[in-house]
């Protein structure tokens, strides 16, 4: 039995993981705002460092799985919020887990990305801000962009950010695998939101996808559950599209 936590562990795809992990029969550690073992808000450094604390008291120190799922959609406001959730949330528990994973059994970190991240305009300073860990400036460049390329920005540096550190000595080199899943539109209460949203619902309803209908929370799960578990074992630094071919179609020449 691992000992794996769950960030955004309440809804949809956070949900549906632990569902998973637990058939597997894992033991899963919640983290979220409601309805988990930890109650923390991440997108606040004080919650995120409780968060860690929490975390690491409940699992003893030593954690088999992090899985950071607990996001916003681009319709929340202020912006900066998006990308103080859907990025630094995750990259400070990715960060301040790491030791606990590394002393874990087969350990594996899974980060929560989008297809969205690959859209065509969606690289801008945000990402950068983003990378060179300036929350403060990330925040300002959030709050007078989008939705939008916001959530997208927040997205792509998650992804880039794995890209980066999973080939490193204090991860790969410790035996923590990190990888990341891009899902595309599947629906949980976020996807509801979004499409109820004047703005965003035509855009979400208009964005193609070649398999014809949004995925289900349970496809993520299994594409994470199967990051975190053995079968993954040569799995570093991935980031595995799970989006119905929406990539695949708009990509189709990136390798
Ligand atoms: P959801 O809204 O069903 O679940 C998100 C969870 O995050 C909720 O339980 C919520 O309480 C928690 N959360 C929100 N703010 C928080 C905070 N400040 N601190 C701690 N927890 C907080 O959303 P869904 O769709 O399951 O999203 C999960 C992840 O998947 C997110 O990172 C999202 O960006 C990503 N994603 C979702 C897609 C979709 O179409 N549903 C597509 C691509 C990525």
């Amino acid at each position: 039995m691992a000992t794996i936590a769950v960030t955004g562990a309440a809804s949809g795809i956070g949900a549906a993981t632990r569902r998973a992990l637990e058939r597997g029969g894992h033991r899963v550690i919640g983290v979220d705002l409601r309805d988990a073992e930890v109650i923390a808000d991440l997108a606040v450094p004080a919650g995120r460092t409780s968060a860690i604390d929490a975390v690491g008291a409940a699992a003893g120190g030593r954690l088999d799985g992090l899985v950071v799922c607990a996001g916003v959609g681009p319709q929340v406001q202020p912006w900066s919020t998006i990308v103080s959730l859907n990025y630094f949330g995750a990259e400070a528990l990715l960060v301040g887990l790491r030791p606990a994973l590394a002393a874990g059994e087969r350990p594996a970190a899974v980060a929560v990305s989008s297809n969205s991240a690959t859209i065509p305009g969606m690289e801008t300073p945000l990402v950068d801000a983003c990378l060179a860990g300036n929350e403060e400036e990330a925040r300002r460049l959030a709050d007078g962009l989008d939705g939008q390329r916001t959530y997208a920005g927040s997205k792509l540096a998650l992804a880039r950010w794995v890209r980066r550190q999973a080939p490193h000595p204090a991860w790969a080199g410790a035996g923590v695998r990190l990888n990341a899943v891009a899902p595309g539109a599947v629906m949980t209460p976020l996807l509801q939101q979004g499409l109820d949203d004047p703005h965003y619902g035509p855009a979400i309803r208009n964005f193609p996808i070649p398999l014809g209908a949004f995925g289900t929370a349970e496809q993520i799960a299994a594409a994470i559950a199967f990051l975190l578990g053995p079968e993954a074992a040569f799995c570093c630094g991935s980031v595995l599209f799970v989006d119905g071919g929406t990539d695949a179609m708009m990509r189709p020449d990136t390798y």
